[in-house]
């Protein structure tokens, strides 16, 4: 975290204003990038630069090998309640008002939250939704073992019959990002009103789309499977954050390594946390780019130390100068691309480019055969870098996002200090990131005759114009990509498949196979693949990486656009029919983890 010291000029109100609208963009971008890592393929098809256009050859569209198969449905043989859930009026008013009542109590946090234990106070309202989920979920209340970790993360404990199988986890947040006071009479309905319109099938109000649903769709399905008798085998685990949306660290931190303690490493079979969804990319083609990894961070602060003085006698350049020059040189040098294959968004392209049938084949082609050549994941390279809405998916960026100096007119800025934020690309690492960063001061500092200090060590001495200082914060690896195969995945994906064909989302493929009777095929293009995606945001699930290597951010629900734009954003809201299919996913995943035959 880096502070700014009350003596420096930007007023720490105007400082945490920056901030918020920062983080707001942040997670603004890292749902939508969900939609575009595949709707984006094909918006803007065209934006590619490929010079051999005409090379389509090599991929041969009779190609015995499917890259991205459809995965066959796990169908549940315990499944009282999911035509109850997604069908029944009585069940979806009752889910309505559990949803809106959630809603309606405005569990914001901030980006920097002080601890729960010094200042409870500041975390009332998170009281009230404890009091609400109690009421609402009698037999989770009477059933499960509930612990309240840190004061406010919530921890369920389901037990199973057999203590030698290891548990499943779900996660999700209690807390909300803030409502920006400025932008409240922009929301159609107040933004903790929690209103349902049945003339849209929408609930409104923050927090309705992230992450209420999904930390109210745990619950209702756990509250059914209790309702409908069922006895888990396997222990299920709920752990519910209460700061995911600034940093996790006095929630899921906190219950991350409680879970640590109580199961050891490597003790949970899955855990499933918010991520994407179901996307339509055309016309009746779905996908489910189940999340599998994410992209490491790092916040790198640079201090242009100099010395003060007055103006009317100043140096060629003042510290702002070479913080400048530094900041166009970082501009200037972006991080290289690399398309490689083990990047999750790979299962994403790939399933759109062998079942789209509106891609154009020159791309079709590129994506296909990344894998035979190194030219042709070139080309996907070059190509990936020219879409702005994947190019970050694929390198680490930067971003100089907070600068600080000089304090009057006539004095000479003594320090000038600036932060630049790294999402760290999945082949990179912290240290890799922060030293390109040194080396880059390291050829500012020569310039313009500076010092280097990086970690205590001076790397160049300090000289009579002062040093320049490399420090970072906040440092987080790339995660561990989680298997897109075998017998985990194959439980989840086949639950994702099982739920499409439920979900109402399945009458709309079948009519729309109509409409394409006459491509070449059009059979095998219709439908749901799932496969991998990404985006460029962290999750809690940071704190959860010992517990498992298989760690899944989705939800079992269809993600569309114009509701995804509101998240974090006015007039947040969600499709009533995609909460009810959230809440089947969670029934149906818990049903079929138990029936499968794994022996650990
Ligand atoms: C539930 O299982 C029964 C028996 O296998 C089957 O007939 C029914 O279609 C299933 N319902 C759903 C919603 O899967
Ligand atoms: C859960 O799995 C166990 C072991 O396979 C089985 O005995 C039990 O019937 C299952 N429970 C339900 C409700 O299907
Ligand atoms: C689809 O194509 C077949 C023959 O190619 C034709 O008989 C049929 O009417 C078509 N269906 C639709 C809905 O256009
Ligand atoms: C297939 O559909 C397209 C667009 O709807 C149409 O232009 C084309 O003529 C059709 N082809 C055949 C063989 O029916
Ligand atoms: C369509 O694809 C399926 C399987 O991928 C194949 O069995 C079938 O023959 C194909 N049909 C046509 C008309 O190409
Ligand atoms: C627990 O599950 C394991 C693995 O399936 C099995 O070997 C063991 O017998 C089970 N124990 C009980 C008490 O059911
Ligand atoms: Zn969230």
């Amino acid at each position: 975290m880096i502070k700014l010291d009350s003596n420096e000029k930007l007023g720490s109100s105007q400082f945490l204003k920056r901030k918020q609208l920062w983080s707001k963009y942040r997670y603004y971008s890292l749902l939508l990038i969900l939609f575009l890592v595949t709707g984006s393929l094909l918006l803007d098809p065209g934006s590619t630069d490929i010079n051999n256009k005409n090379d389509v050859s090599i991929f041969s569209t009779d190609s015995t090998v499917e890259l991205c198969p459809k995965v066959h449905p796990l169908t549940p043989k315990f499944n009282k309640s999911i035509d109850y859930i997604l069908n029944d009026p009585l069940y979806k008013k009752q889910s309505i008002e559990r949803l809106s009542k959630a809603v309606q109590i405005p569990t914001e946090v901030q980006d920097v939250n002080p601890d729960p234990k010094l200042n409870p106070g500041f975390y009332s309202q998170f009281i009230t939704l404890h009091r609400f989920i109690d009421n609402t979920f009698p037999l989770i209340k009477t059933r499960l073992q509930k612990e309240v970790i840190n004061e406010f993360g919530l921890l369920y404990t389901w037990k199973g019959t057999n203590e030698t199988l290891k548990p499943i986890l779900l996660m999700a947040h209690q807390d909300v990002v803030p409502v920006n006071k400025d932008s409240v009479d922009q929301w159609t309905f107040p933004p903790f009103s929690g209103h349902y319109d049945p003339n849209t099938d929408l609930l409104w109000g923050r927090g309705a789309n992230d992450c209420k649903n999904l930390l109210i769709a745990e619950l209702e399905a756990v509250e059914k499977l209790l309702e409908d008798g069922f006895i888990p085998e396997r222990t299920i685990i709920l752990s519910l954050g209460f700061d995911e949306e600034s940093s996790g660290v006095w929630g899921a931190s906190h219950l991350a390594s409680f879970i640590h303690e109580r199961y050891g490493d490597d003790s949970i079979l899955l855990v499933v946390d918010e991520g994407a969804g179901i996307v339509e990319v055309e016309n009746g083609l779905y996908i489910a780019p189940v999340v599998n990894s994410e992209k490491g961070y790092v916040d790198v602060t640079i201090e242009i130390l100099g010395h003060g003085g007055h103006s009317s006698v100043p140096p060629d350049h003042t510290t702002i100068g070479v913080a400048a020059d530094l900041i166009t040189l970082i501009e200037s040098s972006p991080f290289p691309s690399d398309f490689q294959l083990d990047n999750p968004l790979y299962g994403a392209l790939t399933c759109t480019a062998e079942h789209s049938t509106s891609l154009p084949s020159d791309i079709k082609n590129i994506i296909l055969n990344a894998g035979v050549d190194d030219k042709h994941r070139n080309q996907l390279t070059q190509y990936v870098s020219n879409n702005k809405q994947l190019r970050d998916l694929i390198r680490t960026t930067q971003s100089v996002d907070i600068i600080s100096g000089g304090v009057k007119a006539n004095a000479l800025p003594e320090s000038t200090k600036f932060l630049v934020n790294h999402r760290v690309d999945f082949h990179s690492s912290v240290r890799e990131t922060v030293l390109e960063d040194v080396e880059r001061a390291r050829v500012v500092a020569n310039r313009y005759g500076y010092g280097l200090l990086f970690e205590g060590e001076y790397l160049i001495e300090p000289t009579e114009l002062g040093f320049i200082e490399v420090t970072y914060s906040k440092p987080l690896e790339p995660a561990p990509t989680s298997p897109s195969s075998g017998p985990v995945w194959d439980i989840l994906a086949g639950t994702i498949q099982d739920l499409f064909n439920n979900a109402f989302i399945v009458e709309k493929a079948n009519d729309n196979s109509n409409d394409r009777n006459n491509s070449s095929n059009s059979s095998s293009n219709n439908g749901l693949y799932v496969t991998t995606g990404v985006f460029s945001g962290n999750t809690d699930t940071k704190y959860y990486w010992s517990l498992t290597n298989h760690i899944y951010r989705f939800i079992g629900a269809l993600f569309d656009e114009s509701s995804l734009k509101t998240v974090h954003s006015v007039n947040e809201n969600i499709e009533m029919k995609n909460h009810l299919s959230a809440i089947t996913f969670v029934y149906e995943l818990i049903v079929n983890v138990n029936e499968s035959d794994l022996a650990y």
